[in-house]
């Protein structure tokens, strides 16, 4: 018997979780509940939309079903699906994009899992203005992040013996943060010789998904193109009211629909419960209940094509009426291919080290100095010391090449200091002093080359 944490939450929450309370129930699912709180109903009873009690509750049980919650606007509340993922370290977004029959939509085969990476990228939230007109956002991609996510969908495609997984990125233009993303993925997929892997880029990925998403099986991505990649694939099944979701960290896993709380309907007793019935049968399978997850789908699919759907599947039953045709749609025990293996022990996957760089060898060869100033600078010193000015760039692009071009120039520049050998701390002082006078920085990037001599930095693009 699993002790599982339920989170009702808010708007049609409490609906479409009693529907998967009430289907557990009757398929006699070896799982219990205990309730927590969050939400907005939650900051109005107990002051704190998401009070300590609920984490606590997930630190225990170590896997929670979750209902939309609505994130209170203004007064400085906590977001509580960042709260949770912060707490939780829940690196893996896992939404399967399954077709439904009963369920209209463009497609009628559709198989797939999309796993995205749900703490680094561009939501990691490093930003900055630079100038009244240049805002920068950091695009963070790190080892150990995606080496935890890719692993996690390997691990994932063997449990759920899936053929392939295919890495979706952009490392022909973000050679550098792309570029790890799909070095890590090359590695990782050499331990896994047992499941086929491959890569593509996500422009052709999505123009792929389209026109022949069987080439799909299980797709690993960064956040961003995860998040958006993931809607699409949401699409091809039918949209928000059927697209589950789980996101898993290291121990712990919280599941809950892709759609929010639909405040528009909530307590009208018309919401539909397929994607959350559907998030309880994926946290099934991670439990590794894959019997007692067959016989819960296999009836919500009876009870589609049955006919019995809610309104916004064009249908007019009721949530009540739709949860009572599931249960009676569930299909005997000795009907079901697929056993019980019950995982005793929760996910976990080795998180890599921290290392230092000067453990790898990596040396300082220069910088790249960003700064203000409204007019392209004439007068930077072409060296200091050892360090040589080698470009002046704007928008990526060195000037250079562009002395009478009519390209529009932004009031943010980046000048690249490189020397042929490693510098000193005290040569790029030097170097700081020589240039502060000069002109209003903003950033200052170290450059590095690795023991081999590889650069660890992008080149500066010239026309
Ligand atoms: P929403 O997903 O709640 O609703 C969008 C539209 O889809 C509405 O017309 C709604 O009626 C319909 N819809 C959604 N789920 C449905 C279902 N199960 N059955 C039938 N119709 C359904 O998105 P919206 O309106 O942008 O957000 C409402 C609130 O939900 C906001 O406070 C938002 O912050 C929160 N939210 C919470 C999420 C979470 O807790 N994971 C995720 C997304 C939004």
């Amino acid at each position: 018997m699993y002790t599982i944490t339920l989170i009702r939450g808010d708007g049609i929450g409490p609906e479409i979780a009693e529907s998967v309370v009430e289907i557990f129930a009757a398929a006699e699912v070896p799982i219990q509940w205990e309730e927590a709180y969050a939400g907005l109903a939650c900051l109005e009873r107990f002051g704190t939309p998401i009070p300590e009690a609920t984490l606590e509750s997930i630190r225990r049980n170590r896997v929670a079903l979750k209902g939309p919650t609505t994130t209170p606007i203004g007064g400085g509340h906590r977001s509580i699906n960042v709260a949770i993922r912060k707490a939780f370290e829940l690196f893996a977004n896992v939404r399967p994009a399954r077709s439904i029959p009963g369920v209209q939509t463009r497609y009628n085969d559709i198989d797939l899992i999309l796993v995205r990476e749900n703490i680094e990228d561009t939501y990691a939230g490093v930003e900055y203005w630079q100038t009244p007109d240049v805002a920068e956002s950091l695009r963070l991609i790190s080892r150990p992040g995606s080496s935890a996510v890719i692993r996690y969908a390997f691990d994932l495609a063997r449990r759920l013996g899936r053929r392939k997984v295919t890495c979706v990125h952009k490392a022909n233009i973000q050679k550098v943060s792309d570029g790890l993303f799909l070095e890590c993925f090359r590695e990782i997929a050499q331990e896994y010789p047992d499941i086929e892997s491959d890569d593509i880029l996500v422009d052709n990925a999505c123009m792929q998904l389209v026109m022949r998403p069987e080439r799909f099986d299980v797709l690993v991505l960064p956040n961003l193109f995860g998040d958006i990649v993931s809607d699409l694939c949401a699409g091809l099944i039918g949209g928000l009211g059927v697209a589950p979701g789980g996101n898993i960290g290291n121990g712990y896993a919280v599941f809950e629909a892709v759609h929010g709380s639909a405040p528009d309907i909530a307590g009208k007793g018309i919401a539909n419960p397929t994607a959350f019935i559907l998030s309880a049968v994926q946290m099934l399978r991670h439990l590794g209940l894959h019997g007692d997850a067959e016989r819960i789908e296999n009836a919500l699919r009876y009870a589609l094509v049955s006919g019995i759907k809610t309104r916004d599947l064009g249908g007019n039953a009721s949530t009540r009426e739709f949860t009572k045709a599931v249960i009676s749609n569930l299909p005997p025990r000795s009907q079901v291919q697929a056993q019980n293996e019950p995982v005793s022990e929760p996910y976990r996957t080795p998180m890599l080290p921290p290392r230092a760089t000067e453990s790898e060898g990596w040396q300082t060869v220069g910088v790249d100095l960003f700064f203000h100033t409204l007019q392209p600078p004439t007068d930077l010193p072409e060296q200091v010391g050892r360090l040589r000015l080698r470009a002046i760039s704007n928008r990526g692009v060195a000037l250079e090449a562009n002395t009478t071009d009519e390209r529009y120039l932004l009031n943010w520049f980046r000048a690249r200091y490189l020397a042929e050998q490693p510098v000193s701390e005290a040569e790029l002082m030097e170097l700081l002093n020589t240039l502060a006078p000069r002109l209003h920085w903003t950033t200052l990037q170290r450059l590095y080359r690795s023991r081999e001599g590889v650069d660890l930095f992008s080149p500066i693009l010239a026309e």
